[in-house]
């Protein structure tokens, strides 16, 4: 990818795609001392006469060879009303679903106008963002289509400098190779993704990073007590793994780190307490958590950030078969919590909680972060477009919320209220795995929330927006986390100086 910058005396020339937002507030006369934004200007003024395109948020349009202008096709993004406090995030996703529509168009020549936008160095970003991983292709097991890799050359127009825009442009393919990787990771299918090949992956990753990896195998976390990890891998011959990432600049390991902790069901069943077979296949996706947690390690890594942080991935299979937990079993923690198995479905809280519990104990975090696609209830409370997020420490809940807004993803707070604790009241444990539906998101949060102590914590559930099959994610698994993951030990670092 090659990127330079032009600034308001620009002219499409040459290009194969141009980008152009424009603002419903402000009509769109564009600036009448520029040939190319007075063509456009009139174009979208046509087009919202016709009532043919709107300029409302995120809603986008490709035209092919327009009238009086030199560019091959034109893609109009509508930034709704407002655009002083734009939104970052469905600027990047229109502008990921043109380039993806474009994908296996003739498209190497990019020139995107931002110089609109009040705030250029984020819209750069998510501009860049998006062009990127509007290349991602889920096809990758198909055996006949020629694969496409454009190698684009973007030309920005703005008024910000080469030097800045080159940052810019080298930070937002850090993050994006992240999210794309963690988006082709999640997809990968139960039958080649288990645990061990996983931990291949992770290996192949991080191999040119300064990331130190370390795995524990079955034996191991047999020693060391994971008992509620062990009990959901139990069911399938494919062993469970325990891989950590670390990566510590000063190399100091005294220095308490940032712990972020990922669920990894490379694929869930449900086990016996078996999952119907419709859309069964979507589980495939259970481990976007540990993809998250892979990709935000290896941003950090490159990006160079100061902080100590240690990226933890629990990962199983979770499987019906003659050695699988059964409900009614009692299992204990490696924290020393006995745990009743209500719903073998309810898996995901067990790995983290052991994973949680470990962490605690080994490095006494500053703080403990933990994403995962845990509960269908918090689909249903929260749908596609937010994930929820779920904290005992208001500072570090909103110091996560803050990074989710720079990095163009939503979170909404969700109670945690002592009283959801009575639905895991347990009357031969310490512990049920679940109570009944009722706030079946809060309750899956407070199981978590007995294996983390005093430590600062926050939990985000990301089975709504982390879904891909339909709806805004377009049949791509969207990589939901890295960026606010990524975001948040940049603020760290930011605060701290
Ligand atoms: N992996 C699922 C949650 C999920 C559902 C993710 C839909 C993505 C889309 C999780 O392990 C699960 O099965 N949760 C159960 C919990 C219940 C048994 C208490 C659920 O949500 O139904
Ligand atoms: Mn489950
Ligand atoms: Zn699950």
């Amino acid at each position: 990818m090659k990127i330079e910058v032009k600034d308001y005396d620009w002219k499409p020339i040459d290009a194969d795609l141009l980008l152009y937002p424009v603002s419903a507030e402000t009509p769109a006369t564009g600036n009448p001392e520029n040939s190319s934004d007075e063509t456009l200007s009139s174009l979208v003024a046509e087009l919202q006469q016709s009532k043919e395109w709107t300029p409302s948020k995120g809603n986008s349009i490709v035209l092919l060879a327009p009238r009086g202008c030199s560019a091959r096709r034109v893609g109009l993004i509508g930034l709704g009303k407002g655009n002083t406090a734009f939104d970052s995030g469905s600027f990047r996703t229109a502008v990921m679903n043109i380039v993806r529509s474009l994908r296996s168009a003739p498209v190497n020549r990019i020139t995107a106008v931002i110089s609109s936008i009040s705030d250029q160095e984020k819209a750069g970003r998510m501009l860049l963002e998006g062009i990127l991983m509007g290349q991602f292709d889920p096809g990758v097991h198909k055996s006949s289509e020629g694969r496409v890799d454009n190698n684009f050359t973007i030309t920005l127009v703005s008024s910000l400098g080469q030097e800045e825009t080159n940052l810019i442009a080298e930070q937002s393919k850090i993050i994006s190779d992240a999210v794309n990787l963690a988006r082709k990771l999640s997809n990968e299918p139960g039958n080649l993704l288990y645990p061990e090949p996983f931990v291949r992956e992770v290996q192949v990753a991080s191999a040119d990073t300064d990331l130190k990896i370390e795995v524990m195998k079955e034996k191991e976390l047999r020693e060391k007590g994971f008992g509620c990890l062990l009990a959901v891998a139990q069911g399938s011959c494919n062993k469970p793994r325990l891989c950590i990432l670390e990566h510590n600049p000063d190399s100091d390991h005294a220095k308490p780190p940032v712990v972020l902790v990922g669920k990894g069901v490379t694929f869930d069943s449900g086990g016996i307490s078996i999952k119907p077979s419709a859309s069964m296949e979507e589980m495939r996706a259970d481990k976007s958590g540990a993809c998250s947690v892979l990709g935000a390690m290896l941003a950090i890594s490159r990006l160079k950030l100061p902080t100590r942080v240690i990226g933890i991935m629990p990962l199983v299979e979770n499987l019906p078969g003659g050695n699988a937990q059964r409900p009614g079993d009692v299992v204990t923690a490696y924290n020393g919590t006995t745990v009743e198995i209500i719903n073998t479905d309810a898996e995901g809280r067990l790995i983290l909680a052991d994973a949680i519990a470990w962490a605690v104990k080994k490095f006494q975090p500053v703080c403990l972060v933990d994403i995962a696609t845990l509960t269908g209830a918090c689909a249903i409370a929260l749908g596609q477009y937010r994930a929820g997020l779920f904290s005992n420490n208001d500072k570090l809940c909103a110091q996560i919320s803050t990074a989710a807004d720079r990095g163009g993803e939503k979170l909404w707070r969700m109670p945690l209220d002592d009283e959801y604790k009575e639905a895991l009241e347990s009357k031969i444990a310490d512990l049920k795995n679940c109570g009944d539906r009722l706030g079946g998101a809060i309750t899956a949060a407070k199981f978590l929330e007995s294996f983390v102590g005093e430590i600062p914590w926050c939990h985000i559930d990301m089975a709504g927006t982390d879904y891909f099959p339909s709806g805004i994610n377009k049949g791509t698994p969207p990589g939901f986390g890295v960026r606010t993951l990524v975001e948040f030990v940049r603020l760290l670092a930011d605060t701290a100086c």
